[in-house]
């Protein structure tokens, strides 16, 4: 072994061990290794001279245990400050655990407290809290187990979007944040702006938005559809991944005023081709997360929602159920149920009906096409009844609505028409028509809400609890 080799080997075992290489991959055979760990203190546990104390770094959801005997001689002081939410490094011995619930325990030759938490002012105490409490203190929250699994959970499937896509030939669209156009037409934008609002409200004079930064009235993203669109036309298979944010007064536990969403975009491709990518890329991913995270999907089924995984797996090796929105009406209202919201032909799908056609009717996920123009966006291709356009929303159990998308309006007379009916501006979207005048393609795309699809895989109830800091309205704290 050369010098340089035997530092690098020195420096490693020197460097401490994330605890999911020692809890979930160190077997007892490779007890009896020396190792030097470092985390926030779970809990502590006195018996009979002797510490027990739980050790969570974040890298995976079992703690580690670690045994500090009385009688080894560490200081007092170090001792006393041994307490749920103290950070502390530790270095002994891994020994085959004697005790249940854990193969392996670090039996401690030393520790530091590098920071302590003072238990009678520390918020996160051994207790169970409840999720509402846990938002309120969401710099603390990550250390709960939950939350440690949500963000591990996120993680995975965030790298499972990408693997799904690079492997199907998409390229990654980096579509801007700041924009001058609203791309559903829905009108549910925050507005970006440097102009001292105050002064000109008080003045009482009209604001002038050529003297705004952007020289007229800009906004953050509802969606990088419209961008994407543009890079289709031209790479063909495209998909964004970013944060979308939407000015709606919707106080629900599906709904953020921020949100992350992907949105694929494909060009030479129909309505069937995206159901079919739609469909491919849910189970894909879902399929990688229930792989990549046993752990924690575990956790989930056991302690969130029973049955997860089952249902989870059954998504997967299914198929989506197809239905027009004209037969989903018509099952709802031959259902015999007293919705909240009546149904007829011509009014939106709200999330009871939606969760009666996925619970009861189809047990499972469906792909609902063909909506009244009236409910959904100026861009969806116009059908030859002119009543209906092609869009499909995919709804699955428990939540509803996950992914919404269509294929495109290519013909752009056609889709001139859809914005004036829509009482959106053609010239302002002059760019968006050039498409169509220069080589038009049928086109089709659909953007999937991430943290819908995370309630889902998760089984959280209130998407408050799958971001790490959630903007609703009347709350940007943190
Ligand atoms: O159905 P939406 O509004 O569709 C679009 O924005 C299209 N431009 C997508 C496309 O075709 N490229 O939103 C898509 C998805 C919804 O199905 C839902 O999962 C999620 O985004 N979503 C939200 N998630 C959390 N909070 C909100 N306020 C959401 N609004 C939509
Ligand atoms: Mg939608």
């Amino acid at each position: 072994m050369s010098e340089h080799q035997k530092n690098n080997q020195d420096s490693a075992a020197a460097s401490p061990l994330a605890l999911r290489r020692v809890v979930t991959t160190l077997s007892e055979g490779q007890a009896g290794e020396s190792c030097r760990i470092h985390g926030w203190i779970r809990t502590r546990r006195e018996a009979k001279n002797v510490y027990f104390v739980e050790i969570n770094d974040g890298s995976c959801l079992s703690n580690l245990q670690a045994v500090i005997s009385l009688e080894d001689g560490h200081e007092a002081m170090q001792l006393e400050r041994l307490h749920t939410g103290a950070s502390i490094e530790l270095e002994g011995e891994l020994v085959e655990s004697p005790g249940k619930g854990q193969r392996v325990e670090l039996s401690v030759r030393s520790f530091t407290v590098v920071g302590e938490a003072p238990p009678e002012t520390y918020p996160l105490q051994k207790k169970r809290h409840s999720f509402e409490y846990l938002r309120e203190i969401a710099h603390l929250r990550p250390r709960t187990n939950t939350f440690g699994a949500v963000t591990r959970v996120r993680n995975a499937a965030s790298m499972a979007i990408h693997s799904f896509f690079q492997d199907e030939g998409f390229l990654y669209l980096h579509s801007p944040i700041i924009t001058a156009s609203d791309a559903e037409g829905a009108g549910a934008l925050f507005q970006v702006t440097t102009l001292d609002i105050a002064r000109a409200a008080a003045s009482g004079a009209e604001i002038d938005y050529t003297k705004d930064f952007f020289g007229k009235p800009s906004y953050l993203t509802v969606s990088g559809q419209l961008n994407a669109e543009i890079f289709a036309c031209a790479m063909e298979r495209v998909y964004t991944f970013g944060p979308t944010f939407r000015a709606e007064q919707s106080n629900t536990t599906r709904h953020l005023a921020e949100f992350w969403m992907v949105e694929p975009e494909l060009a030479f491709c129909a309505l069937e081709g995206n159901m079919e990518l739609a469909e491919n890329f849910l189970k894909s991913v879902i399929g990688a997360v229930l792989r990549d995270c046993g752990e924690d999907m575990e956790f989930f089924d056991l302690r969130i929602e029973k049955g997860l995984i089952e249902a989870l797996e059954r998504l997967v090796s299914s198929s989506f159920t197809h239905m027009t929105y004209t037969d989903a009406v018509k099952e709802l209202e031959s259902s015999g149920r007293d919705f909240e919201y009546k149904v007829s032909w011509g009014a939106d799908l709200q999330s009871e009906h939606e969760k009666y056609l996925t619970e009861e009717v189809v047990r499972g996920p469906i792909i609902v096409t063909d909506y009244p123009k009236e409910i959904k966006a100026f861009y969806m291709k116009l059908n030859e009844d002119e009543k209906t356009v092609r869009a499909m929303d995919v709804l699955v159990p428990r939540l509803g609505e996950i992914i919404g998308g269509s294929q495109r309006e290519e013909r752009g007379d056609v889709l001139e028409r859809r914005m004036r009916e829509s009482d959106l501006d053609p010239a302002a979207y002059w760019w968006y028509l050039d498409l169509r005048r220069f080589g038009t393609v049928p086109h089709s795309g659909f953007g999937l809400g991430f943290e819908r699809l995370l309630q889902y895989v998760t089984g959280m109830q209130n998407i408050r609890d799958v971001i790490p800091f959630p903007r609703t309205p009347r709350s940007a704290e943190f």
